[in-house]
């Protein structure tokens, strides 16, 4: 479609083929709506998270893996009524096969484990970093793409994996300067949802679904979901009545609604013991509010949040111990956590504990005084890579006024300039651009003064 732009003078750039111009339409160079480009300095940021995420996934002995961010969309066709699945991008590639972009990772690592027919020694504790995509509308920290470090730990039926989970986030958010006071971690069990639905007689397959709709309620009133509500066969009342139980924010007061023999209440009991042997416990708080829009969690579910309110969700995450079920895989407890790329940085900025990465990580720019010299700057700037340091050759003649304002602008180190004097002596001049001192070295001993500097 050529839109009204194209009259627009300066959106025509003239194309002149065999005398003949035709107008051509100036290239839009904004990434698709909700899709981000990462020049250098985001990148940086990007890589020193995602740094952060494998360090400390690596502390806790998690393994790496991925799979590819298109798949078949019938790994996402749910039928909860989950807002997720309505997301999808989707389409039906050149064979005819209906296929996704994956919105989260989670049904691609079951399919993974699934794939290996139990080949795999449990428990597996395996983490990524995956690029997700949904077609969400937008709003603050929510994008159509984002990375989501994920954290699963497959195997363990106790809240022993819960607590692990939990234990690797703490210690992710300490290593990045937060702290308790910034942020809080709300953990719930569906169980109790399960026990009460019990209690009222609401049969087994209505739980799930029934789970979606009540997190839906945190944004919408009740009168909005009526209709799915009815679908769901649900009386006013039972969603009344729950709703009435999630306002509990401590295990007491679950108790005296659930009964001391409770499931629910053992778990989370458990489950705060367990952070306080991990040194966690003021991070985490009881909240049976936290439900989570995920249709596949089973039991503990939980989610980071900002203590002052501002932000969305932070992370969140959860037991799904019948995931492998809905896709005819054999019984296979599991739980982990997604950790978004987008609020984190909010937050981080907001408390103002980004680093700053004020160089571009070059140690030395080399720069030849003349053309004849420069295959002689190529020779030094091979041997000081192939000892180790980070090096700019300097590809073009360039006044040494130049050089040191390009030196001093990417936070290089030092300047090694191969000039005709020094060359004819076996030697090139090095100048620490902190120091502003210049010095001879022999080329032959650049080894030895790479091996001299921090
Ligand atoms: P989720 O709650 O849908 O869970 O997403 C996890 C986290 O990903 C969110 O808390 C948020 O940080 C980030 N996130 C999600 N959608 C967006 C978006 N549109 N823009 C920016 N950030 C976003 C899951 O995806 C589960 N699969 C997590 C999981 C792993 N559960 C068990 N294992």
């Amino acid at each position: 479609r050529v839109s009204s732009a194209v009259q627009d003078k300066d959106t025509i750039a003239k194309s002149s083929k065999k005398g003949k111009t035709k107008p051509v339409v100036k290239l839009d160079t904004n990434p698709p709506k909700g899709t981000r480009d990462f020049y250098p300095e985001d990148m940086r940021l990007r890589t020193w998270l995602f740094d952060q995420w494998r360090a400390v996934a690596k502390t806790y002995s998690f393994l790496e893996y991925d799979a590819p961010v298109l798949e078949s969309e019938s790994l996402y066709t749910r039928k909860a009524g989950e807002e997720v699945t309505q997301q999808l991008y989707n389409f039906v590639d050149k064979g005819d096969r209906a296929v996704a972009l994956r919105p989260e990772m989670t049904p691609s690592l079951a399919r993974m484990v699934m794939a290996k027919k139990g080949g795999l020694p449990l428990p597996l504790k395996w983490f990524s970093i995956p690029q997700c995509w949904r077609y969400e509308r937008m709003t603050r920290g929510r994008r159509r793409e984002h990375f989501q470090w994920n954290m699963d730990i497959w195997g363990i039926a106790g809240v022993e994996a819960e607590a692990d989970l939990l234990s690797a986030m703490v210690a992710f958010f300490k290593r990045v300067g937060l702290t308790s006071e910034d942020v809080g971690i709300k953990v719930n069990s569906r169980l109790v949802i399960a026990e009460v639905l019990t209690e009222l007689g609401i049969p087994e397959d209505k739980f799930a679904a029934t789970c979606v709709l009540i997190d839906k309620l945190e944004k919408v009133p009740l009168d909005a979901i009526q209709g799915d509500l009815e679908e769901l066969g649900l009386d006013r009342s039972v969603i009344e009545q729950l709703t009435q139980v999630l306002t509990n924010n401590s295990i007491e007061g679950l108790e005296e609604t659930l009964g001391p023999d409770s499931e629910a209440i053992q778990e989370l009991k458990k489950l705060v013991e367990l952070c306080e042997a991990y040194g966690i416990d003021d991070w985490i708080l009881i909240d049976a509010s936290v439900i989570r829009g995920l249709a596949y969690y089973t039991g503990i579910v939980f989610e980071a949040f900002d203590r002052k309110g501002v932000l969305r969700a932070i992370a969140g995450g959860g037991r799904y111990d019948k995931l492998l079920e809905t896709f005819g895989g054999d019984p296979t407890p599991a739980a982990g956590f997604g950790f978004g790329d987008a609020v984190i940085v909010e937050l981080l900025k907001e408390r103002n504990v980004l680093p700053s990465f004020e160089s571009s990580g070059t140690d030395t720019v080399i720069f030849a005084m003349n053309q004849d010299l420069y295959k002689v700057a190529l020779g030094v700037a091979t041997t000081l890579r192939e000892n180790g340091q980070s090096v700019d050759v300097v590809l073009e003649q360039k006044k040494p006024k130049w050089v040191f304002k390009h030196s001093d602008r990417i936070g290089a180190k030092y300047c090694v300039i191969v000039a005709p004097d020094e060359y004819e002596n076996g030697q090139v001049s090095v100048k620490d651009l902190e120091s502003g001192e210049q010095t001879a070295v022999m080329i032959d001993a650049l080894p030895e003064w790479v091996q001299g500097t921090d």
